[in-house]
């Protein structure tokens, strides 16, 4: 420390304050010190001494570091200074290891134990852990004593992501150094990460599919089928079908992510479900017209009120009538229902058709899924519309319930819990 920079500065400063508040007592100490020198011949050379030697005690006192920690109470005395480092690790949520300069096991909390357990004092840390990227790294932080860290997974019982960490403990030397391997859940990030690359690829895949085809499509019209009239007709319904599909993809890809935006905006219009349902049906009669289903409904009168957003409204009760027309046509019949009893709002699509088997029940809502591929696309469905009913029921603080039955029909119930309006 420099006594001319910014610090010695303060330390001056300090001295001075000190001896100008000590100057009563320098004063009486000078008068009695005089008067006790004064019988001796050259007091007064022991008297500036003396005074000297006072002086500089009284402004050093100054410079002596300050107990600035306050006096604490046990009452809020931190739980860091009466825990012991074992108590402190055992209630750590991450696995943490501490093992020695060959490798032994010297202390496992919990956490690591439920993780990777149950692991032995005293047994080969090396032995347990096999993975060579682990292995590699143990081996380099003895080596050097630089902490390192790697991702690391478990596949059994069930896949976890962890980022490992190793790191000298203390600076003891040769055999007394001990090694802490620490490590940290990352399975949630990996999950994420994985759906997000999976989502990517899926959403590259749909629009690539039709790409493809209008590009051989244009190819062809623009070689072999050149003056071919009828194969020209031909082919450019085709290429509007795969444009529209397109079209679809992206308009449901958008939607799914503003959807996604506002998941965390409340909600607050009055909605009146009877009327938004109605709407729906009646919206949807020419398609299924088309597909020979007849719609029942089976909805009281009354309007029945709910808090949302009336247009995601409509789009839930879209995709679930329109899916009841599309896959089970062969029923014939669908049954539009809406009820409000104590628990609350429940509102049905029931159709008759093919069923769906129950390893497939709680895959609907995820991105992409189908359960045949070929019936969707030739239905014109992205796979992405239960994956929107689920985020726009989720901001609704509603639920989804499908039950089925193979070869006798699907019945899907949305739930709204009682609001007060
Ligand atoms: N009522 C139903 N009966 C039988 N299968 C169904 C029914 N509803 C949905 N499915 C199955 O669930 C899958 C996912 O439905 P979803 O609504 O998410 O996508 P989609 O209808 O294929 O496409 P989109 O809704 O985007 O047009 C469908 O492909 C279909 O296989
Ligand atoms: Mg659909």
């Amino acid at each position: 420390m420099s006594l001319w920079g910014q610090e010695g500065r303060a330390l001056r400063q300090r001295a001075v304050n000190r001896v100008i508040q000590a100057r009563f007592v320098l004063g009486a100490a000078a008068f009695v010190t005089a008067l006790v020198l004064s019988t001796q011949a050259s007091w007064w050379l022991s008297f500036i001494v003396l005074m000297f030697v006072l002086l500089a005690v009284v402004a050093l006192s100054a410079t002596l570091p300050r107990n600035d920690n306050p006096v604490v109470s046990p009452m809020n005395d931190p739980a860091i200074f009466r825990l012991s480092g074992q108590q402190l690790a055992a209630q750590l949520p991450d696995p943490l290891i501490i093992f020695d300069h060959e490798g032994t096991i010297l202390y496992v909390n919990p956490a690591a134990n439920g993780a990777f357990g149950p692991l032995a004092r005293g047994g080969a840390l090396l032995l347990h852990f096999r993975a060579p990227e682990l292995q590699a790294m143990v081996q380099s932080v003895m080596a050097d004593s630089a902490a390192r860290s790697v991702d690391y997974a478990e596949r059994v019982p069930v896949e976890r992501w962890y980022r490992a960490t190793v790191l000298l403990l203390d600076q003891a030397g040769g055999s007394d150094r001990q090694y802490l391997l620490s490590f940290r859940d990352q399975t949630e990030a990996h999950r994420l990460e994985r759906m997000r690359s999976d989502f990517i690829a899926n959403a590259s895949h749909e629009l690539r599919t039709p790409l493809a085809s209008l590009t051989g499509f244009i190819e062809t019209l623009r070689g072999p089928a050149r003056n071919d009239e009828a194969a020209r007709e031909n082919f450019l319904e085709i290429m509007q079908k795969q444009a529209e599909r397109m079209a679809r993809l992206i308009d449901d890809l958008l939607s799914l992510s503003r959807i996604e935006m506002k998941a965390h905006i409340a909600v607050k219009d009055e909605v009146d479900l009877t009327a938004v349902i109605n709407h729906v049906a009646d919206s949807l009669r020419p398609l299924a017209d088309e597909v020979g289903v007849e719609i029942e409904r089976n909805i009281d009168p009354d309007p029945i009120n709910v808090l949302g957003d009336r247009d995601e409204l409509i789009q839930v009760f879209q995709n679930l009538i329109e899916n009841a027309c599309k896959y089970g046509q062969s029923g014939k019949k669908i049954i539009i229902g809406l009820k409000r009893n104590g628990e609350g709002i429940k509102a049905t699509v029931q159709d008759f058709g093919p069923g769906i088997p129950d390893e497939h029940i709680p895959r609907l809502t995820e991105r992409f899924y189908r359960i045949n591929l070929e019936t969707s696309r030739a239905q014109k469905g992205t796979g992405l519309g239960l994956a929107i009913v689920k985020h726009i029921l989720t901001r609704h603080r509603a639920r989804l319930i499908v039950r089925s039955r193979v070869g006798e029909g699907s019945t899907f119930t949305v739930v709204f819990g009682l609001q007060k309006i």
